[in-house]
């Protein structure tokens, strides 16, 4: 799968903090359960790498990634781990090659035109655009549109189910990424029918 591949299969992206090893499973499940395939797990808690192999060992259905990535190291632990693509929240040169070594598909991530342009230059004609609504939201994205038409995005950062409808409208924006799909006081209480009724409402949403 490429990167273009992992956005359509969205159209929104969780974006995933697993502060105990056990909600992984059954976090997973519920997420896809609801229709949501493609899981961002971020690379901020310890049992993060270890969610990401449980998740690809047990939950076939489920296209799990890693996020958060931010060292070159992390690259190859997150590919041995089962990660089937990885979410940056920017790019430099050593992250770029390890992307290059390593083979992870990459979504990196970029906030202003020069960032697009270095990403371009490395190969990376898909970007998320982060943080979204702080960056400018739906005017930046029109904005950026005009000298980078080649270029599509998955902003996260800012997205809510209530705004997804707004970005998935614009012609540049393939997916969304967004916490809310995995709210911390359900993972903590366990409440898996919430984050599958969360689910069903996000995958019922539809990009371009
Ligand atoms: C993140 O990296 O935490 C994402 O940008 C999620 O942002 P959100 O909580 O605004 O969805």
């Amino acid at each position: 799968m490429n990167v273009l591949d992992v956005m359509r299969t969205g159209p929104v992206i969780p974006v995933i903090v697993i502060e105990e090893l056990a909600q992984a499973v059954p976090l997973a499940k519920a997420l896809v359960a609801g229709g949501v395939r493609v899981l961002e797990v971020t690379l901020r808690t310890a049992p993060a790498l270890e969610a990401i192999r449980l998740i690809a060992r047990e939950v076939p259905d489920a296209i799990v990634g890693v996020g958060t990535l931010t060292r070159p190291q992390d690259f190859k632990d997150a590919l041995d781990a089962g990660a089937k693509f990885g979410v940056s929240p920017g790019l430099t040169p050593a992250m770029i090659q390890a992307a290059h070594e390593t083979g992870l598909p990459l979504l990196p991530g970029v906030m202003t035109p020069s960032d697009v342009i270095a990403a371009r230059l490395a190969g990376f004609s898909e970007l998320k655009l982060f943080p979204a609504q702080q960056a400018g939201g739906i005017g930046m994205l029109k904005a950026l549109g005009g000298p980078f038409p080649d270029v599509t995005f998955c902003p996260t950062g800012g997205v809510s189910v209530e705004n997804a409808p707004d970005f998935l409208a614009l012609p540049n924006v393939a997916c969304v990424g967004g916490s809310w799909l995995a709210p911390k006081a359900a993972l903590v209480a366990g409440d898996w029918d919430r984050i599958t009724a969360l689910a069903k409402e996000a995958s019922a949403l539809k990009a371009r």
